[in-house]
């Protein structure tokens, strides 16, 4: 491979310990006399452990490492999106900085990618085969972590086209590309979450040359995954966005879902003051409120997580939310009625319902992500 050819992205959240070790080792590995390494480029999501602090020193002792500090945290996607996009090599290495994915698979990797003229080789977790004991065990993955992968893997293949059927890892971090063909793609990827490689797969439409080599994915030596609940929920809402061909914003599907099951509360709480023997009018009133409230909680979470509102602005967020409710009843109301009012056949009243609600629902999106949760346009 030829001298200063391969630039290598990490990203960074609370990596303290890890990053030097990490990149340090990459540094020797990859160098020597002709060594294909470009520039080791760390894109940190101003992690408050001081991660950042650790790289800025070790780009003084060797310029060929950069800080990318990005000030909110954006998240694992975007950061290998950014690092990818501000790399100067032709080929790129991404892998996680904490450890896990073992350097020596680079060679392997970008041999192949060059020998078969590949856009991208991505490293599978996932064992071809059993091993002598027959198990298919991931070294540094819990048995649920594991089955969890497996389950988004299975989900993931069915979603994306079926020319990377080959790949038995689509969830995995460590990949490398070829930036000439893979860049417009990359550009693409507009995701908070972790799923990457899905994300680039799910936007390429197939076009990709891509390849497999086996990855040895070993245990955490320090720090915690950052892997959580809502980055699981993200991954959700982004094979949904895949299977709606793209077309609804990731945010607004979240909001869709967080609504659906805001349905179920209200019912919930309805049915449980009715059985207390309160009022039709009172119960009704409580969960609708209760149930707007619940929504609004839920969705400062996931779906804003990255301008999530807390103390006296998450009140303040709340009494903003019931009003955009109250402003959205009214309009799916008046466009359900007139809707019915301008309509032939009478047994079509569900179509009017149906109007008033998409009007509701765009409405409440809408208004909430501007005047509550301040997304810019
Ligand atoms: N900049 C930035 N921002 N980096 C992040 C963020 C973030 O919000 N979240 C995680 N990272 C970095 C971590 O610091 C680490 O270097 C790498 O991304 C992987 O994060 P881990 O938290 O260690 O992930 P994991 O080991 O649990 O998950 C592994 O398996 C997943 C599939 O199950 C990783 O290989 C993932 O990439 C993979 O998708
Ligand atoms: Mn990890």
């Amino acid at each position: 491979m030829q001298q200063g050819t391969l630039s290598v992205v990490l990203a960074t959240y609370n990596e303290v310990e890890a990053v030097g070790p990490m990149v340090r080792q990459l540094l020797n590995q990859l160098d020597g006399e002709g060594g294909p390494l470009r520039e080791v480029i760390v894109v940190d999501d101003d992690s408050p452990d001081g991660t950042a602090d650790v790289v800025r020193q070790l780009g003084r002792e060797d310029p060929r490492v950069h800080l990318l500090l990005r000030c909110d945290r954006s998240g694992l996607s975007s950061a290998i999106r950014d690092g990818l996009l501000s790399a100067s090599g032709e080929l790129a290495v991404v892998m996680d900085a904490d450890g896990q994915h073992d350097p020596d698979v680079i060679h392997t990797a970008v041999a192949l990618l060059e020998q078969q003229g590949l856009d991208l080789v991505v490293g599978s977790r996932f064992p071809a085969d059993t091993d002598a004991s027959g198990s298919r065990r991931i070294a540094g993955l819990s048995a649920k972590r594991q089955s969890g992968s497996e389950r988004a893997n299975w989900l993931a293949r069915r979603s994306l086209p079926p020319v990377y059927g080959g790949l038995n890892d689509l969830m995995s971090g460590f990949m490398v590309l070829r930036l000439a063909t893979t860049r417009a793609a990359i550009r693409q990827v507009n995701l908070a979450g972790f799923k990457f490689l899905y994300e680039l797969l799910s936007v390429s439409k197939g076009m990709f040359k891509v390849g497999e080599v086996p990855l040895n994915f070993r245990s955490r030596q320090t720090g915690d995954s950052k892997l959580d609940q809502a980055i699981v929920w993200d991954w959700l809402v982004s094979l949904l966005h895949t299977a709606t061909g793209r077309i609804i914003p990731r945010r607004a599907i979240s909001f869709g879902l967080v609504g659906v099951a805001g349905m179920a509360i209200h019912a919930g709480i309805f049915f449980l003051l009715r059985i207390a023997s309160w009022s039709f009018l009172s119960s009704q009133i409580v969960a609708v409120v209760g149930a707007a409230s619940c929504n609004y909680l839920v969705n400062n979470i996931l779906t804003f997580r990255t301008r999530r509102l807390r103390g006296m602005a998450l009140l303040i967020g709340l009494l903003k939310f019931l009003m955009v409710c109250s402003l959205g009843l009214i309009a799916n109301i008046g466009v359900s009625t007139a809707v019915y009012a301008n309509m032939r056949e009478e047994g079509l009243g569900i179509v009017a319902v149906f109007a008033g609600i998409v009007v509701d629902f765009i409405w409440k999106y809408a208004a909430s992500s501007r005047v509550v949760w301040n997304v810019p346009y």
